[in-house]
């Protein structure tokens, strides 16, 4: 069992990156392995579908990453109500053999208030898009839900998230006896 973790926050300091963190925490003590692509670190051309880009390192990982991943962790921050762009340039290199029937969970780093949900739908409808088997639940974490440290100080998300990892540990188990 193998899981693909995406962090789909560029920025230095990001709150996607604390989370995505957290879910990688939450993995680890499963036992479960897992692998990291993090947009900010692994830097990737501007999407134009030439075939030179393809060769280039970050592209070359990340398409290995995912092709080697039997379910992905997805997290992204909500910039003008959408996904970051950065996360979606990430996923114009994959294509739905990556992710066909695999399980997905998602979860998104707001800046409060009723904030994230409008990344996660457009986060849902992208993976739609290249057939992934993303998970009901989601979860999204304000600048509140944090310790200072990028952990979470929420008991109650920390507990979200645990469920969210094993149900999706649950679908893995699935796809893997069908
Ligand atoms: C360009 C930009 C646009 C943003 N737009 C929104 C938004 O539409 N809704 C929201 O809740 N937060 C918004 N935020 C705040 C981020 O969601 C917040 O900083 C959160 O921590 C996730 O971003 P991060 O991973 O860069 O920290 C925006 C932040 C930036 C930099």
């Amino acid at each position: 069992m193998n899981i693909l973790l995406i962090n789909g926050g560029a920025r230095a300091g990001s709150r996607t990156r604390g989370l995505t963190e957290v879910f990688e925490r939450e993995l680890r003590e499963k036992g479960i392995s897992i692998r990291i692509f993090d947009v900010g670190v692994n830097l990737l051309p501007l999407f134009t579908g030439s075939k030179e880009q393809l060769e280039q390192p970050g592209v070359q990982k990340l398409m290995s990453l995912a092709q080697k991943a039997d379910g992905f962790v997805i997290c992204t921050p909500e910039y003008h109500n959408g996904m970051s762009g950065s996360l979606k340039n990430a996923l114009d290199f994959l294509g739905g053999a990556y992710f066909r029937g695999k399980p997905a969970i998602i979860g998104a780093a707001s800046g409060g208030g009723k904030g994230g949900i409008n990344a996660l739908n457009n986060l849902r409808t992208v993976l739609r898009g290249l057939y992934a088997n993303t998970l009901p639940d989601q979860i999204v974490v304000d600048p509140d839900h944090f310790d200072g440290k990028m952990g979470l100080s929420d008991p109650a998300m920390q507990e979200r998230i645990r469920q969210m990892t094993e149900e999706l540990q649950r679908a893995l188990l699935a796809h893997q006896t069908a």
